[in-house]
C-alpha cells in the first residue's frame, strides 16, 4: 500500500468523524477540528508490513496514533450526546467508512503485481511491491490466487533481477506461497523455477542462499514430482557440499540436514517410488554423520533425525556404510558421553535429554538394520 494512500485514508477517517461531531448539536463550534499533520502519524515500515487486513484494524490504529489530548476532548463532547444522536452518528460514520472501503487482498495483490510488471518504476517501488506480496501470500487463499492474477510469472522473473535484495525477496515469496500448498508447488514447478532457485542456493550472498534453500525445501516438501526434479538437477550433491563445508553458514547447514531428513522421510512414505541411489552413497551418508561433530546442538539434532530416517530405508548397502565407512557406532557412543555431560549443565539439561532419547532411537534402528545386513 502506498504511504500516501494510507495517510489519505487516516486523514479522511479522522476528518469524517470530526465533521460528524461538528454537524451535531451541543458541540462547541468554535473548537478547532481541523487536523494538522501531527494527527496523521508517520507510518513506519513495520506497521506497513503488518498491513491493515480489516477496516477495524485501521480504525484501531488511527485511534491509537492520533493526538490523545484531542481525543479526550472529543470524548467529553460525545458524552453530551443523546443515545439517538450517538446512534445516528455511528451510522453516519459507518456509512462514510463504507465509502472509503479498504481494497481487498486481491486488489492489493493486483496493484503489487502491476507494479512489478511496470518497467518504468524504481527499484524502491519494486521492493515495496515484493514486500507487500510477501505479507499477502501468507494467507493461503491469496497464495492460491497469485497465479491467476499473473503474479507467479512476474515474481519468478525477479529471480533474475540484478539486485540481490530483490532476488532474495522473490525467492522468499515463492517459498512462503508454496509451503504446504500442493497447488502452488505444482504451479511454480511448472514454471521451471526450481533449477533457478537451486542455482541461487550457491550464491555467495548468504541471505540469498538461505532464502533460496528455504524456497527449494518448501517447493519439494511432500512433493514427489518436485523431488524427482531436484534429484535430476543434482540436489543431493548440492546438499552434500553444504553439509561437508564447515565454513558454510550454519543456517544453510541446518536447513540442508533438515531437508535430507525430510526427503528420506518422504521416501519412507512413498514406498512405490524407487529409492534414489545417493541415499546409499557412502560419501553422502558420511556428510550427514559428520555433522554430529559440530558444536551446534541444533545441527547435531537435525543430523540425528536424518540418520534415523536414512537407516529405515530399504537399502542394506547404507547399513554397511553407516557401520564401516561412517563408524556410526563410535559416533553414537561419543554422543552418548557428550550428552551425559551436557545433562549436568542445568541450562542445557532439557535439550540434552531430548537429544539423548533421539540418539537412543537412532541406536535401536541402527541395531535392527545391522541384523539385516549379512556380515
Ligand atoms: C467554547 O470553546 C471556547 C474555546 O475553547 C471556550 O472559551 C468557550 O467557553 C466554549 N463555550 C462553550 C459554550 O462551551
Ligand atoms: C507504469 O508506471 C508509470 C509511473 O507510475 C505509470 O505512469 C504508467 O501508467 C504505468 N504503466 C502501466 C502499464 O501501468
Ligand atoms: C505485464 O505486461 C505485459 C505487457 O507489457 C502484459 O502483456 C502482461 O499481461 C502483464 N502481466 C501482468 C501480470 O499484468
Ligand atoms: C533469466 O535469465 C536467463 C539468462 O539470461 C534466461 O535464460 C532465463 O529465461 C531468465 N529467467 C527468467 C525467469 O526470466
Amino acid at each position: 500500500m502506498k504511504m500516501w494512500v494510507i495517510r489519505l485514508w487516516v486523514l479522511l477517517l479522522l476528518g469524517a468523524a470530526a465533521a460528524e461531531l461538528e454537524g451535531l448539536g451541543g458541540i462547541n463550534r468554535s473548537r478547532d477540528y481541523s487536523f494538522s499533520d501531527d494527527d496523521v502519524v508517520k507510518i513506519n515500515e513495520e506497521e506497513l508490513d503488518g498491513g491493515f487486513s480489516t477496516l477495524d484494524g485501521m480504525l484501531q490504529w488511527a485511534i491509537g496514533n492520533s493526538n490523545p489530548e484531542k481525543l479526550k476532548e472529543t470524548a467529553k463532547d460525545v458524552q453530551c450526546l443523546s443515545t439517538s444522536d450517538l446512534k445516528e452518528r455511528q451510522w453516519k460514520i459507518k456509512e462514510a467508512l463504507e465509502q472509503l472501503k479498504m481494497p481487498s487482498d486481491a486488489q492489493l495483490m493486483q496493484i503489487a503485481i502491476a507494479d512489478l510488471n511496470n518497467s518504468s518504476l524504481s527499484l524502491e517501488e519494486y521492493h515495496r511491491a515484493l514486500q507487500e506480496l510477501l505479507v499477502l501470500v501468507e494467507v493461503i487463499d491469496n497464495a492460491n490466487d497469485l497465479n491467476n492474477l499473473g503474479g507467479l510469472a512476474v515474481v519468478i522473473r525477479e529471480l533474475n533481477n540484478s539486485d540481490q535484495e530483490i532476488r532474495l525477496t522473490a525467492a522468499w515469496i515463492l517459498g512462503k506461497a508454496s509451503q504446504n500448498n500442493p497447488t502452488v508447488q505444482k504451479q511454480i514447478l511448472n514454471f521451471g523455477a526450481l533449477s533457478k532457485l537451486m542455482k541461487m542456493v550457491r550464491s555467495s550472498f548468504v541471505e540469498e542462499a538461505t532464502k533460496a534453500l528455504y524456497a527449494v525445501s518448501a517447493l519439494i516438501r511432500n512433493n514427489v514430482d518436485g523431488q524427482k526434479l531436484f534429484y535430476a538437477d543434482g540436489g543431493n550433491l548440492m546438499l552434500q557440499d553444504i553439509m561437508r563445508n564447515s565454513g558454510m553458514d550454519i543456517r544453510l547447514r541446518r536447513k540442508s540436514a533438515f531437508l535430507v531428513a525430510d526427503l528420506a522421510e518422504s521416501q519412507l512414505e512413498n514406498t512405490d517410488e524407487a529409492e534414489p541411489i545417493f541415499f546409499s552413497n557412502k560419501l553422502f551418508l558420511k556428510s550427514v554423520v559428520d555433522l554430529t561433530t559440530s558444536s551446534d546442538l541444533d545441527l547435531q539434532e537435525k543430523a540425528l533425525m536424518a540418520i534415523k530416517s536414512l537407516l529405515q530405508l530399504r537399502s542394506n548397502e547404507a547399513g554397511r556404510h553407516f557401520k564401516d565407512f561412517c563408524d556410526l557406532d563410535v559416533v553414537l557412543e561419543r554422543m552418548r558421553k557428550q550428552l551425559q555431560q551436557l545433562m549436568t549443565v542445568e541450562t542445557h539439561k532439557d535439550l540434552a535429554m531430548d537429544m539423548e532419547s533421539l540418539r537412543v532411537e537412532v541406536e535401536i534402528v541402527f541395531r535392527k538394520k545391522l541384523e539385516k545386513v549379512p556380515a
